[in-house]
């Protein structure tokens, strides 16, 4: 792990089971990823790619089984220093073909316990996590200053409830709520969509975690509240250095608040490095997979010039029956005669275009 590093995920494989197809669907297939301290890593991809398993897979929260089944992802706080997934071997056995997991034996409860014990003290305390759908995510029969209020005397030190009463007023403050007294004695339904996401970044920073989680926090939200739910998650990251593992579609979202984006395709990083060189406009330089996915996203611009935009042809991999080579061979218009074959048969492994960034692509092994 790098010294400004506070999360490290390596080679992260969490599969679930399809019965149907009698097969695993790959979900997270060998997923890394880096976290500095300080830092916002904006994780992109199309519907289906693994970003939000990935990210549950940090808390432990992959329910349906088998879940995750290895990989480390390493933690390193002022608090805590260790593999989140650790002896997780002990209750998962693996059984191979040719380098492939083709059978996983699992003591699912003695894991799901073991989860638990291994994330005590991590969940909440260490990194906390905002969903697409705050009202989902808060208990609607408790008023929102409660529910941060337990929150407080559940993670940090404060065990006052007067005080954890006066930090969670005093959060709902940070994340400009409008009248902050009033909202905290507020039912979560009684609370419009915004003003319920803002109430959940409260509760999720009011636990002063090392890590936040932020999952789509602004889909599902009108324009306007969206750009405004950017505008504070901007300024607490300048005024607070909050270090975020931020995931979303939008495009605009990541580049206003990311230091570094990954692509993730099919279960796998496909690409990794600086926003400014993943997310640049003239795309010559990135993965054939990277320029797809943004020249499919429509700019400010092209939505009011009514532009034509050029969808990625062709479907997303299917993670169950993964092709021996590239995982975007397929839908691929980058790929050139010279390395066909080899983008068919061969999977690239990633490589270093540049001291921060890599990729996952032939083309960077040509000459
Ligand atoms: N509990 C589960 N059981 C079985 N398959 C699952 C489960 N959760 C996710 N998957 C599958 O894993 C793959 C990755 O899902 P994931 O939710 O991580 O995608 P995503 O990149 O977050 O997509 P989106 O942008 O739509 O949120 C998908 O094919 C999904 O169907
Ligand atoms: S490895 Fe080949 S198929 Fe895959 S993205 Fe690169 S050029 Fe395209
Ligand atoms: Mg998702």
């Amino acid at each position: 792990m790098k010294n400004g590093s506070v999360l490290k995920i390596e080679n992260l494989r969490t599969y679930f089971f399809s019965r149907s197809k009698q097969a695993f669907s790959r979900a997270a297939d060998g997923v890394d990823l880096e976290l500095e301290k300080g830092q916002t890593l904006g994780i992109v991809g199309e519907s289906g790619s693994g970003k939000s398993v990935t990210a549950l897979s940090v808390m432990g929260l992959v329910t349906a089984e088998p879940g995750i089944i290895s990989g480390n992802i390493g933690l390193k706080t002022d608090a805590v220093q260790k593999n989140l997934l650790q002896d997780v071997d002990d209750y998962v056995k693996l059984s191979s073909n040719n380098g492939r997991i083709v059978g996983v034996a699992k003591d699912n409860s003695g894991w799901q316990r073991h989860m638990d014990r291994v994330l005590r003290g991590v969940r909440g305390k260490e990194i906390s996590m905002i969903f697409q759908n705050p009202k989902l995510a808060m208990n609607p029969f408790s008023r929102v200053g409660q529910q941060i209020t337990e929150a407080i005397l559940l993670n940090t030190s404060t065990v006052n409830r007067r005080e954890a009463r006066e930090r969670s007023l005093y959060w709902l403050e940070q994340v400009k709520i409008d009248s902050p007294r009033l909202r905290y004695d507020n039912y979560p339904n009684s609370l419009s969509g915004g003003m319920c996401q803002r109430a959940m970044i409260a509760m999720a920073l009011s636990m002063e975690p090392s890590v936040l989680i932020a999952d789509e926090p602004t889909t599902g939200l009108d324009a306007t509240i969206q750009s405004k739910i950017v505008n504070l998650l901007g300024e607490l990251k300048s005024n607070l250095g909050i270090t975020t593992l931020l995931i979303s579609h939008d495009i605009d979202v990541i580049k206003t608040l990311s230091d570094r984006v990954a692509v993730m395709y099919g279960g796998r990083v496909l690409e990794a490095g600086p926003a400014n060189e993943i997310l640049a406009a003239d795309q010559l330089n990135t993965h054939p997979y990277t320029a797809a996915l943004i020249a499919s996203i429509p700019t400010v611009q092209q939505i009011r010039d009514k532009t034509d935009l050029r969808a990625i042809n062709g479907d997303v991999v299917d993670t169950v029956n993964l092709p021996p080579g590239c995982r975007f061979y397929d839908r691929c218009r980058r790929m050139t005669e010279q390395i066909r074959t080899r983008c068919e048969n061969q999977e690239p492994a990633m490589s270093r275009v540049s001291p921060n960034h890599q990729v996952r692509c032939w083309r960077y092994f040509e000459g």
